[in-house]
C-alpha cells in the first residue's frame, strides 16, 4: 500500500518525508488556498517545491472545466515536473481530458469520485488513480469503505490497472480498513499516519526495558 499525504504544507510533507515511509503527495485547490499559495506563478512554484522535497508521485489539480482548458493547464502541470500527476475532476470533460492524458502517456489522478460507476468510468478512461472519497461519504451518513470494496471487485473482475487512491481519509482506521480491502493508496493528513505508531503496551514495554536495562547496568 502506497502511503501519501494530502496536503499542501511543506513542513508536514517534510515530516513525513523523514519517516521513510511517503510515496506521494495530494493537493487541490483548498489545501492550496489554506496554506495562503494564490496566483498561478506561485502555485506552479509550489508543486515543484513539493516534487523537490518527495520522491513519488505529486499531484496537481487543474481549475478548468472544460476539456481544451484542462488539456491545456494539464500538460502544463505534467511539464513542471516529471513526478507531477495531472488531477482531474469526475466531470464529462474531465473523463474526456483522461483519456486524451493517457493516450499521451501522461499520468492522471482522476478526483471527486463518490460512485463505483464513476470509478468504473475513469478506469475505461485510462486514469493511472482513481480517488474515491470515502470521508465525504461517511459525513453524509453514506459507507465510504463500501465505495472502496465496491471498487476493488471491479477493478479486480476486469484486471483495470488504475489504482485505487482511497482519499478524504480522516483517521487511521480508515487506514487500516483500505488496507484491509486492497486499496492500492491512501492519502490522508500526517495524523492518520502518525496514529499508526500509537500504542500503548509499546510505550509501556519500551519503558520496563530501560528501566531493566539500567538495573542491570549501574
Ligand atoms: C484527495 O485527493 C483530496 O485532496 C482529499 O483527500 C479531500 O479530503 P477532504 O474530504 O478531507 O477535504
Amino acid at each position: 500500500m502506497k502511503f501519501f499525504i494530502d496536503t499542501a504544507n511543506l513542513d508536514q510533507i517534510k515530516e513525513a518525508q523523514e519517516l521513510g515511509v511517503l510515496d506521494g503527495v495530494t493537493t487541490n485547490p483548498s489545501l492550496m488556498a489554506k496554506e495562503g499559495i494564490t496566483g498561478k506563478d506561485n502555485i506552479l512554484k509550489h508543486y515543484v517545491d513539493i516534487c523537490n522535497i518527495v520522491d513519488g508521485d505529486v499531484s496537481a489539480e487543474v481549475v478548468a472545466t472544460d476539456f481544451a482548458g484542462m488539456v491545456k493547464e494539464g500538460e502544463e502541470l505534467a511539464e513542471l515536473h516529471d513526478q507531477i500527476v495531472v488531477k482531474v475532476p469526475m466531470i464529462k470533460d474531465g473523463v474526456k481530458a483522461l483519456k486524451y492524458f493517457s493516450d499521451k502517456g501522461i499520468r492522471t489522478n482522476c478526483t471527486l469520485v463518490f460512485s463505483p460507476g464513476q470509478a468504473l468510468l475513469a478506469a475505461k478512461a485510462g486514469a493511472t488513480y482513481v480517488s474515491p472519497f470515502l470521508g465525504r461519504l461517511d459525513d453524509i451518513s453514506t459507507d465510504g469503505l463500501n465505495l472502496i470494496a465496491e471498487i476493488r471487485l471491479i477493478y479486480d473482475n476486469y484486471g483495470f490497472e488504475t489504482e485505487i487512491l482511497a482519499a478524504s481519509i480522516r483517521h487511521t482506521m480508515h487506514v487500516i480498513d483500505c488496507a484491509k480491502l486492497g486499496a492500492d493508496v491512501m492519502t490522508g493528513p500526517l495524523s492518520s499516519i502518525d496514529g499508526l505508531l500509537k500504542h500503548p503496551l509499546t510505550d509501556i514495554g519500551l519503558a520496563k526495558f530501560l528501566e531493566d536495562y539500567k538495573k542491570g547496568n549501574s
